[in-house]
């Protein structure tokens, strides 16, 4: 095994984590220190320091990286109104290269030659970690217990702990938890019942959004204002990008917004099942595509949605600290210059439906489209001329087919 010197662990205070510390400690035998992000998970962090602690961890870092989770990564990638296969807003995906970021700036910090993760090797978030190292500071190596020590089972995993005197939360003894991923974004759930598509998944599963059937009878409506391709104020009232977020997901929580049940590709090259949830997600999607449609030009917004899925294959995959991506993002934010305005809508059972839009840079010209008489120049014989245009091919196709 190489010798390493001094390790900087991803360290959430969980079971997994704090196994996979007892394990670098025993394995390597030298100093680690530990990394602690406030993504907005909602968890407690002390105790995580306090578990450090007790494991004679000197250098405890925990940091609040709220701020710069949602202007440097959220925002940056609401701007391109990403999904991934038409769906996965990816809130786990743009947390790795946040948190790989302040990993590798510890570790140069404190003079570390290796990092550790406590992803699993199934999954996408190891890709997307050690890409990002990989970027970010190639003479970093990274150590995946997941795939070195033999455990091999939830079952061993826990007999490791055991024999460690490493506490088992109550809900962790016996039946084995869903694995869960949570931050200001989203929450992601995996595992389990869910690993079998053709489960419906129980109520119980969801944790920060009401049942739709369940959400208030009144319809609530949010005006949101956007400046610059980003949303900085709910109501009239200017926000952090943080506190929006969090404010929008309280909001969206109560009227069963932004859930959504799916089987995707991972990028190993596997189908996984899972349920997410992101209620301020959700509806800074549907406003940011409302200011959008009257602020960008046709083919600029054109341009925009067909680069979009391989922007966001690009995150998914891990690839955000990768040249191309940086390459579409200018792209995408040079697109955001006009957009700004505010955009109101309506919250309504599962529903986040955008019901008026303004700006000072509108493209919309009532002028132009009324249906009544117009004052701009606009001929109608142009539209003549354009139809007939269009149409010469079509017809020469029509009459060849016919022959
Ligand atoms: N499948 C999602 C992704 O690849 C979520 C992964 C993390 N979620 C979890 N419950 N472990 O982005």
């Amino acid at each position: 095994m190489t010798k390493i010197e001094k390790i900087v662990l991803s360290y959430s205070g969980g079971l997994d984590t704090s196994i996979i510390l007892k394990w670098l400690q025993e394995t390597y035998g030298c100093e680690v220190v530990t990394f602690t992000a406030d993504l907005g998970q909602g968890e407690e962090l002390e105790p995580a320091r306090a578990k450090a602690e007790m494991s004679g961890i000197k250098d405890i870092r925990i940091v609040d990286l709220r701020e710069e989770f949602v202007s440097d990564f959220v925002f940056p990638m609401l701007r391109a109104n990403a999904l991934y296969e038409g769906q996965y807003l990816l809130g786990s995906s743009i947390a790795r290269p946040l948190i790989a970021k302040h990993l590798v700036g510890i570790a140069q910090e404190v003079g570390a030659d290796a990092i550790a993760h406590g992803a699993t090797g199934k999954g996408n978030d190891q890709v997307r970690f050690e890409l990002a190292v990989n970027a970010l500071d190639p003479s970093l190596k990274v150590i995946a217990p997941w795939r070195q020590w033999n455990i091999r089972s939830r079952t061993q995993l826990l007999e490791y702990a055991e024999k460690h005197h490493i506490p088992v939360p109550g809900d962790k003894r016996g039946e084995a938890p869903f694995s869960i991923d949570a931050n200001l974004l989203h929450t992601s759930t995996e595992g389990k019942i869910l690993e079998n598509p053709a489960e419906v998944a129980p109520d119980y599963v969801y944790q920060r959004t009401v049942d739709p059937l369940d959400a208030p009878d009144a319809p609530e409506i949010i005006t949101i204002g956007f400046e610059g391709g980003d949303p900085v104020s709910l109501n009239g009232t200017a926000m952090t990008p943080a506190a929006l977020l969090s404010e929008l997901n309280g909001l969206g929580g109560r009227h069963g917004i932004g859930r959504l049940d799916l089987v995707e590709n991972r990028f190993i090259g596997m189908k996984s099942r899972g349920i997410y949830e992101t209620p301020g997600g959700t509806i800074l999607l549907a406003a940011h595509r409302g200011i959008e449609s009257i602020t960008l030009d046709r083919a600029a917004a054109h341009l925009k949605d067909e680069i979009m899925p391989r922007y966001a294959e690009l995150i998914y995959n891990g690839f955000w600290f990768a040249p191309e991506r940086e390459m579409l993002q200018a792209l995408i934010d040079q697109s955001q210059a006009f957009v700004s305005g505010e955009v109101t809508l309506r919250l309504y059972k599962g529903s986040a439906s955008v019901i008026s839009r303004t700006s000072p840079w509108s493209l919309y010209s009532a002028d132009l489209v009324t249906f009544e008489e117009s004052p701009v120049a606009y001929d109608h014989h142009d539209a003549e001329g354009f139809i007939r245009l269009n149409g010469l091919r079509l017809k020469s196709w029509a009459a060849r087919n016919g022959r």
